[in-house]
């Protein structure tokens, strides 16, 4: 969820009656102290990057959870990232989301935009959305509800004082319904939902805004074997529209959804290729497949 919209969210909570919200959908004025689109248009990914690392460095206490990190990833693809605990690949997403800053290196989103000149929230608007591991949908909202909210926080759509669905959005919003399998479950409060239920959610809160790229950090634990699978098919859906960049240790969803595999250890790549390819790495079975 991106840092506007839990901001958003945290107002609606306050907002709320102690009793549950009925079906009707609730749309508010826009807040005041909203920061501007930081650079609108299109990212420019005639050079076949939507995102670009190089020589990426971190370090917390001395330790160096990124070290040397280089990495690119091209317009629609789905990349998948596996590598044991403590890897780094949750600080990745960290630093190309803005939530950590990098002691050095470069991070470009498409060849123009340098990510490390925008604020965590600037970022979202850029087109890059997050989904952490948690589901942290609003759950005393309806699906509806948080779909619309997701909408609503989107600044460059949400240009005006009453927002009110138009046409063009309410079709983005059924497209998103029928994309994350909950169209059935529209008037349901989101905390009545199954875990994969919440999750998918969660993916259609940020679908709403339309992001270029989508980092998600192990979409698929806690899901039941057929969540997992719904879940894959959902991937597959999306790779192309958007770009995937997703971090996950079942193997048998990596199979599922996988073109090419980065296999990040220490803080740095450690191995990249089909996953049939990393598989048969040594170096990879000895830190990671062969536990
Ligand atoms: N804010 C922080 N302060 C101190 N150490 C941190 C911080 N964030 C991450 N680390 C450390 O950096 C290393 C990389 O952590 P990270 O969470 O990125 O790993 P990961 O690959 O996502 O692992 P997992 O598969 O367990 O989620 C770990 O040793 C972690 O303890
Ligand atoms: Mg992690």
């Amino acid at each position: 969820m991106t840092p506007d919209l839990l901001e958003e969210g945290a107002r609606r909570r306050e907002a709320l009656p102690k009793t549950t919200l009925g079906g009707q959908t609730e749309s508010g004025g826009r807040q005041a102290g909203f920061s501007r689109l930081a650079t609108p248009g299109e990212v420019d990914v005639t050079h076949g990057r939507i995102l670009y690392l190089e020589d990426v460095n971190v370090s917390f206490d001395g330790f160096k959870a990124i070290n040397n990190l280089s990495l690119d990833i091209a317009p629609g693809e789905l990349r998948c990232i596996i590598g044991p605990n403590g890897a780094g690949k949750t600080t990745m997403m960290d630093i190309i989301t803005g939530k950590t800053r990098p002691d050095s290196g470069t991070v470009f989103f498409g060849s123009t935009i340098d990510l490390l000149r925008y604020k965590e929230s600037e970022i979202a608007q850029l087109g890059i959305g997050r989904k952490f591991q948690k589901p942290t949908v609003f759950e005393e909202l309806t699906v509806f509800e948080n779909l619309e909210l997701a909408l609503k926080t989107n600044k460059a759509v949400s240009s005006s004082l009453f927002f009110r669905l138009d046409s063009t959005q309410s079709d983005r919003l059924a497209d998103v319904l029928h994309t994350i399998h909950l169209a059935d479950s529209v008037s349901r409060q989101a905390g009545n939902l199954s875990h994969g239920q919440k999750q998918w959610l969660e993916i259609g809160m940020l679908l709403m805004q339309d992001p270029k790229l989508l980092l998600l950090d192990e979409p698929v634990a806690g899901m039941t074997d057929q969540e997992t699978e719904r879940t894959a098919e959902l991937f597959l859906s999306l790779k192309g529209k958007h770009s995937l960049m997703v971090v996950e240790h079942d193997m048998s969803f990596i199979n599922t959804i996988s073109d090419i595999v980065t296999v990040l250890c220490d803080g740095s790549v450690l191995a990249q290729g089909t996953l049939a390819q990393v598989q048969a790495d040594e170096r990879v079975i000895e830190v990671y497949l062969g536990r």
